[in-house]
Order: structure tokens, then sequence, then C-alpha cells
């Protein structure tokens, strides 16, 4: 293929701001697909991405189109994650392009997202071309959003396209700024194959397929390649693109996009970043930039119903085939019984995953309190280790100090919402590193220990500024803080589920909170229970829960048969999920709840 007529190009927006849409109506114009097959949104296929309109899988499309000056040009588009906590997978398909739509909402303006999408794009050197869609609306201002993308992001607006997605305006003009804006790819054909590996998933059909953007040289069917960061060779059995059917290619030149299978049979052997060559005529340099993404919240997964186990080793086994990303290993807990504990990249792909067990697989589940991973430097040169559980703590009389992680959030937030907002960060231990102003909108950037943010930050920005605030993240390394292990006891025994680690400034609190939740829900017994939180062998909250008297009981037992017999079928349902706790029993839900606090 002619290297000139090829245009590599993303999209990159805020959430909800049209993307999806977008893709769709170009699809739909340059012929992709008929009017039936577009009746559902295309790129956005998992269930899941649907419900929460959400794109969660990078996909890729190949386009032709007949351009205004005669010419058919072949047009890649790659559809990025939304997400932060996909942001490596957003950087490798951006590093694949060599431009961007600017998708912004006409009414909304510029976001958070919207910001730190497209100064990684900048960072790849992007040609970007700012789409201002839902001009429909009628709160739609694009002039004052042309002013906004000038003022806050530095681009010339002033050729911006005017679309909506929604109702097929502005599309054409979409389509020929791609072609005359965004330059074509470079590279030489001539020399040793050097592609990146875009991303990958897992086909029930196909096996591992592999979205690759080719550099240098060609891919070709039955050619023998190498992966040189994983250091293993795979024989290529398909070369194709997706149009976004599938289409099956003879090759792959230099500028193209595509995909390959090669009998790959765990996604965890294709990492998205590696470099593919010849195995026979290796390139002499790896792609830059491969980095091995590493999860970031843990938490243990146990199922309610104990004989659910080998369906959820099954379950998760077969979710892990489709994504290397998150991580499991087996895990005992003496009040949940045998679970896993699962690494994720944030929390919600934490959710994700979650969902998708209960959902796809219809597994009824306890998650355990997320956590991150802490860096524990042990005394008398004991070295170091990474603390996944909190379970696992070591005496603290042996730890000389703890290492947490800590992000650098970018928030943007209108005014009025601010002074909440600022408090929050404050309550959460951040510390402000800038505030400007931005036509109505305050634009925060603090930093945070990721311990504070993975409980319910998210959630308590959002109902703060009513959905108003919008968030982005990214680590920038640990730092020691004051950390200890809270055990929540109750009869005197630690509950090992229930553990958590905290900042000694937090720990009161939470641990207060953490009793009276669970006061209300553990039910009585005929003896005294006491619930007490510890740090060490001090107790720094207590609750009791007082004995039941004989009377009560026998009281419950008259009545008419049918509630007699309603309260015996409750009970056994009850006694399934009951944990015996020492001499106290604590039902299911009184997990579930107390760990559902923030
Ligand atoms: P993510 O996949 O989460 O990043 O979202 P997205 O940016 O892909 O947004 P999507 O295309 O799913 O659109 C979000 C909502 O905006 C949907 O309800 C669309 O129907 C609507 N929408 C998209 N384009 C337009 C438009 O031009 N006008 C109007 N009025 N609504 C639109």
């Amino acid at each position: 293929t002619d290297l000139s007529k090829i245009r590599n190009f993303s999209i990159i927006a805020h959430i909800d701001h049209g993307k999806s849409t977008l893709a769709d109506r170009l699809i739909q114009r340059t012929g992709g697909l008929t009017d039936r097959e577009m009746s559902s949104q295309v790129l956005d296929n998992m269930d899941i991405e649907k419900e929460r309109g959400i794109t969660i899988k990078a996909q890729t499309v190949r386009l032709n189109y007949k351009a205004k000056d005669g010419e058919t040009y072949t047009l890649n588009l790659m559809d990025t994650p939304g997400h932060v906590d996909f942001a490596y997978e957003v950087s490798r398909s951006l590093a694949a392009c060599e431009g961007a739509l600017l998708v912004v909402d006409a009414a909304q303006g510029v976001e958070a997202q919207t910001l730190a999408n497209v100064y990684q794009s900048i960072e790849h050197d992007h040609e970007i071309v700012p789409v201002i869609n839902k001009i429909d609306l009628p709160a739609a201002e694009p002039e004052k959003v042309k002013a906004e993308i000038e003022e806050v992001i530095g681009l010339d607006a002033s050729e911006a396209v005017l679309a909506s997605a929604k109702s097929g305006i502005g599309i054409d003009e979409v389509l020929e700024a791609v072609v005359r804006k965004i330059p074509h790819p470079k590279g030489d054909r001539a020399a040793p194959l050097k592609a990146m590996l875009v991303d990958s998933w897992y086909d029930p059909y196909l096996g591992v397929v592999i979205l690759v953007r080719v550099i240098d040289g060609v891919l070709k069917k039955g050619q023998q390649i190498k992966f040189m960061q994983a250091d293993t060779t795979h024989l290529i059995d398909r070369v194709g693109c997706f149009r976004p059917k599938i289409e099956q290619l003879s090759e792959l030149g230099p500028g193209e996009i595509g995909f390959i299978t090669a009998q790959i049979k765990d996604v965890a052997q294709a990492r998205v970043g590696d470099t593919l060559t010849d195995a026979k005529r290796p390139t002499a340099q790896a792609l830059p930039g491969f980095k091995e993404v590493q999860p970031v919240v843990f938490c243990g997964l146990f199922p309610v119903d104990a004989n659910d186990f080998e369906k959820l080793r099954e379950s998760i086994s077969k979710l892990r085939l489709n994504d290397a990303s998150f991580s499991f290993e087996m895990e005992t807990s003496a009040a949940l019984g045998f679970g896993f504990r699962c690494g994720f990249l944030g929390l919600l792909h934490l959710e994700i995953i979650q969902e998708r067990l209960t959902r796809e697989y219809d597994l009824d589940l306890i998650t355990t309190a997320p956590s991150v991973v802490y860096n524990i430097k042990l005394s008398h040169g004991g070295g170091t280790i990474d603390l996944h559980n909190p379970a696992d703590m070591p005496d603290p009389n042996k730890i000389e100090q703890i290492d947490e992680p800590w992000i650098e959030a970018v928030i943007y937030v209108p005014d009025e919402y601010l002074g909440p907002i600022l408090k929050l960060c404050q309550d959460r231990r951040g510390i402000q590193k800038n505030l400007t102003y931005v036509g109505g909108r305050a634009q925060l950037t603090y930093e945070l220990p990721l311990n504070e943010v993975v409980f319910d930050f998210y959630d308590r920005l959002k109902s703060i500024s009513r959905g108003y605030a919008s968030f982005d993240y990214h680590q920038i390394g640990h730092r020691a803080g004051d950390l200890v292990k809270m055990n929540i006891l109750v009869n005197n025994e630690p509950v090992d589920a229930l553990s958590m680690i905290v900042h000694r400034s937090a720990a009161e609190a939470r641990g207060r909170h953490m009793c009276e939740r669970l006061k209300d829900l553990i039910p009585r017994h005929l003896f005294k229970i006491p619930i007490q939180a510890a740090i060490g062998g001090k107790v720094i909250a207590r609750e009791t829960i007082a004995a039941l008297r004989k009377d009560v009981t026998a009281k419950c037992y008259g009545g008419d048969i049918s509630r007699k017999k309603k309260l015996l079928d409750k009970q056994k349902e009850g006694k399934k999920r009951m944990r015996e706790y020492g001499s106290v029993q604590i039902p299911q839900e009184a997990f579930i709840a107390a760990l559902r606090m923030g």
C-alpha cells in the first residue's frame, strides 16, 4: 500500500462526549456496515461496556474513504479505553497513530479526562483535529467551547469541525479533516520487520488475536516472528484487519494496522507494548516505551456459598484468559473460607471483573476491603517486602518503615463545588499542588495517597459535585507514612477478613464506624459479645452486643404453622450463610455490609 494514502488516528474524548457514536458514524459513512448492523453500537462490543457506556478494550477498524481529491484513502481508526485504569493501553494505542480527533461535547466543554488524553496525544507528536460534537443540543455553545480549547489546551480551534454524531452532521467534514490534516505514516518496507503489539484479546474461535502496528518491514502469513520482550517465537497463521468484520489479508506493510493470530493460547504471552520482529532477520532495537503493567489494587474474592469455590476458580481462570492485567492466587480466610486474592489496575477494573463474575458466571461473591501495595522495610537489615494483603502484615516490632503509593490527581470542577472538594482532598491527606480557574471552573492538582482514594473517593467526589467533577490520576511513587494495621475483634478474636491498613490519624474514626456497623449486623447471642477495633494490643473503639434473654427465643416459636415454616426455611438459609466465629455466629451479610462502608 502507498504510505501516503494511509491515515492512522484515534479518537480522544471525555466519557460520554460521543466517541463511540462518532466512530459508528464514520464506519457507516464509509460503508463498513449496513443500517441494520448499525442498530447497535459497534465498537463497544461487550455487554458491560454497553451498560456502563464506557469503552474497556481498544478496538480498531479499517475504513476506505474516497476523498474530495478523488483519491481513496485507507483510514485506520483506533478506539481507546476511556478510563484512567487503562492508561497504559491508551498510551500504546496513541503510539500507533499519527493523529487524533479530539471530541468535545458542545454543551459540556473540556473535562479532566479530555485534558489528560490530549496531553498524552501531544506527547506522541500527534496532529490533533478538534471536533465539537453534539451541536444539535439546545445547550450547545460551540464558540465558547472553541475558545476553551484554545485557552485550556492551547490548540488552534479556528478550524474545529462542528458535528453531531447523533444526527449525522459534519461527518464528511471530519473525514476530510482526517485526510488533509493528519500526516501519513512513514516506514521502510525493505528494513527488518519491526511492529508494535498494540492490544491482544482472546477469541474463542481464533485463539489470541493480536493487534499490531507495523513500523518497518512486512508481516506475512507463515512467517516466524519473535516477541522481543517476551523472548518467544511464533508462526503467524492469519493476517488481517477489521472492517469491522474480519477480513483476511496477505500481508501488513509499513504504516499499516491490523491483526495477526499465531496459535497463542494465553494473552499473558502477548503483552501490550511488546515489539514483534522477524525471527530470522531481527531488528536491532526493540521499540521504546514497553512497560509491564502491574496491578495496584488488591482485594479478596470469596464465594458466599463455600460449595461455589471450584466454580469461582474456573470462572476467574476464564476471565484471566482474556485479561492478563489482573492477577489472582488462592487465599484462605478463617472468616470467609477459601477464595482468591486478586490484583487489579484500579477500582473500575475491580468492579468490572467482580460484575462479570456475578453476572456472566452467576456467582454470589464477598469482596474484602480493597488495599494497595505497601513496601515494608524490615528492621535489622531484614530487607523489604511488598504487602498485598493486610492479613500478611509482619509484627510491627519488626517493621522499620512502611511506604505507601501516592498519586497525582487532576480534578476539574465547577466553582460552586470547590469548597467541599478541597475539604474532601484535605480529609484524605491530600497535598494541594495547584489551583487555577478556567471559565467558571477550577482545575485542581492534588497529591494524594492511593490508599485514601481506593475507598470511596471517586463516589464522594461525584456526589459532592452532583456528578460534575471529573477526575484523572497517575502514580507518582511510594512515600513513607504512619500506617498501622487495624484488627477487628469479635468476642476477643480477630476477624482476618476485616483487618485493614489505615493511616494512624484515620484509624479511630474508621474503627468506631466499623464497630457500630457490626453491632447492628451481628445477631444477639445468649452471651455478651464485645466488638473491638485494635491496633496491636491497643483497643481504639469498642461496642458491645447485649446478651439475648432466654424468653425471647421462646416467643419466636409461637404463632401459626405457616409462619413457623417460614421461620424454619429462613433459618436453613441462614445456616448456610453463617460463619462460626469462635462461639459467635456472624451472618454473611454482616461482612458484606461492614466492608461496603467507606
Ligand atoms: P465512552 O465510550 O464512555 O468514552 O463514551 P463515548 O464518548 O463513546 O460516548 P457515546 O458515543 O457512547 O455517547 C454518549 C451519549 O451521548 C450517548 O447517549 C449518545 O447517544 C449521545 N451522543 C453522542 N453524540 C451525540 C450528538 O451529536 N448529539 C447528541 N444530542 N447526543 C449525542
